[in-house]
């Protein structure tokens, strides 16, 4: 019998995966504790999701660790997920450079405590030599903010003749955005059920493939991960063509 990482084509794997790893606080909820303690249980997750894209061939991978909106939570809460952050990322740094991790960020990380900014600025400058997978956290990361923002820096380009109008296209559009230095994502998962992007990487999910799964993120594993790249390499990716097109590669 073939394991579930070898019933994976290593042709075909995905480059740039994406998760919103949602449903700490009903997995919390359902064992009788406080929201925080799902957040607390949710290491291991993200530890395996990562270690399965790089042992899979994956070169990318993003993970939705704090959104825009979710400051608008109770404050206990965020405080909760801002320490949490700086203890994992601490705690974390032998993995990164045990599994090859590069570490990157991307949302208004201006907005995060001085502590948590440190820390983080910290991790990225030291796993930047690492080469196996690029780990970004979105963290006060909004879809939208990021497109306003992209906006409103190339308009004052354009008012400084900096930019031609004429000159304005996707690339550009791309080279603003805060994922400037990432690929387009190929696979989007959602754990927890819900269907929903929740103003995730809108523009670079323009064509990912999106795949939901029941599981509640402090329950995902490998084998979780592995299912999600083998129902990936069952669809049929056809970028506007027909199918025919695929199939003689024309
Ligand atoms: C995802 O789990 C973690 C964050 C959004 C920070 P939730 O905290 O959203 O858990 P549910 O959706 O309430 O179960
Ligand atoms: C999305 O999850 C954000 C993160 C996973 C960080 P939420 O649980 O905040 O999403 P909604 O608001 O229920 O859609
Ligand atoms: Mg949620």
């Amino acid at each position: 019998m073939k394991t579930k990482l070898e019933s994976i084509d290593s042709d075909r794997v995905p480059n740039h995966i994406a998760i919103i790893m949602d449903g700490n606080g009903r997995w919390a909820k359902n064992k009788g504790m406080q929201r925080v303690f799902g957040h607390r249980n949710a290491l291991t997750a993200v530890r395996e999701s990562v270690n399965a894209a790089r042992d899979a061939g994956t070169k990318f991978i993003t993970l939705y660790a704090f959104s825009t909106e979710n400051w608008n939570r109770p404050k206990l809460e965020v405080d909760a997920l801002m320490s949490l952050l700086v203890s994992s990322l601490k705690s974390e740094l032998p993995n990164f450079h045990k599994n090859g991790i590069k570490v990157n960020s991307i949302g208004a990380v201006e907005n995060l405590p001085k502590k948590a900014q440190k820390v983080l600025e910290s991790i990225i400058e030291q796993t930047a030599i690492n080469t196996e997978i690029t780990l970004t956290f979105a963290l006060s990361y909004g879809s939208r903010e990021e497109i306003v923002n992209a906006i409103k820096n190339i308009s004052k380009k354009v008012v400084n003749n900096e930019i031609d109008v004429k000159k304005i296209d996707e690339k550009v559009i791309n080279n603003h955005l805060y994922t400037f230095n990432l690929p387009d994502v190929d696979l989007m998962i959602r754990t927890s059920g819900e269907q929903r992007i929740s103003n995730f990487l809108l523009w670079q999910m323009a064509y990912a493939e999106l795949y939901f799964t029941d599981v509640l993120w402090p329950d995902f594993r490998k084998e979780h991960l592995f299912d999600a790249i083998i129902n990936y390499q069952n669809r049929e990716r056809r970028f506007g063509k027909t199918s025919e097109q695929i199939d003689t590669n024309v």
